[in-house]
């Protein structure tokens, strides 16, 4: 994966992502990266965990496929303007390197203060649990999920792999029972994907499953929650 060519695509929300030539497989949706993250995981996943849990103070968010930060960078604001303190564990088996960074050219995008947090949340180091702003921490961990051991439970679970066409291994049955261990009651397990046997699994696992309406492009999506108890 390392040695994959990534190129520069500015998707339809003007926002940039990476493409991979050699899988044709894109970083975010080409129907608009900030808007499919904002839609799945900030809408569908961090805001719905909120309006569950309209007194929390804290909320742990977990990532598979940190990829170029967008999500963390979007979670961080949105933890700021809640006002609530997010811990955000994520996982990335194949770290982007500065010069990819600069060829995907969020920072050119970004607004100078957003700037700033973006390019903190790239420059913390991996392996440790840095304090990004009041609002945010943010562990980012080198490691494919296959071999990741989740140490601290999860509020929200944002599964943000490549597609199953690219890389069906990370969307097989074993994929799931460590996550779905690791989450809280009341924990919310979002994917832009809607593939019926992860949903099956999801349901197999004890969590309440279903399809709900997708980001722009896409019809449905698969989320997930943890029972109370
Ligand atoms: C769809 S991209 C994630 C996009 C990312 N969330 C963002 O906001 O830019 C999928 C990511 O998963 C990573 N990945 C692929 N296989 C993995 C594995 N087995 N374990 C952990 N990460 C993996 C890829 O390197 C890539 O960065």
């Amino acid at each position: 994966m390392e040695k994959v060519k990534k190129s520069h695509f500015r998707t339809a929300d003007g926002s940039p992502t990476l493409y991979m030539e050699q899988f044709d497989e894109y970083y975010h949706s080409k129907h608009g990266a900030i808007q499919e993250a904002m839609h799945v995981y900030l809408g569908m996943g961090l805001n719905y965990w909120l309006s569950l849990h309209p007194t929390a103070k804290t909320c742990h968010v977990f990532e598979m496929g940190f990829g170029t930060g967008l999500n963390a960078f979007l979670t961080a604001k949105a933890a700021e303007q809640a006002n609530i303190q997010v811990c955000y564990h994520a996982i990335e088996a194949y770290p982007l390197s500065v010069e990819e960074m600069d060829e995907v050219n969020y920072f050119s995008f970004l607004a100078e203060k957003e700037n700033d947090l973006y390019r903190q949340i790239h420059a913390s180091s991996w392996e440790q649990e840095i304090e990004i702003t009041t609002h945010f921490r943010l562990k980012k961990m080198k490691t494919l999920l296959a071999d990741f051991d989740p140490k601290q439970k999860m509020d929200v679970v944002y599964y943000d792999a490549f597609g199953k066409r690219a890389q069906p291994e990370v969307w097989t049955d074993d994929c799931f029972p460590a996550l779905t261990k690791a989450m809280n009651s009341g924990g919310v397990f979002v994917t832009y994907a809607a593939i019926g046997s992860v949903r099956r699994t999801l349901l197999s696992l004890g969590l309440e499953t279903g399809l709900v309406t997708g980001p722009p492009g896409k019809r449905e999506m698969i989320r997930g929650l943890k029972p109370l108890l």
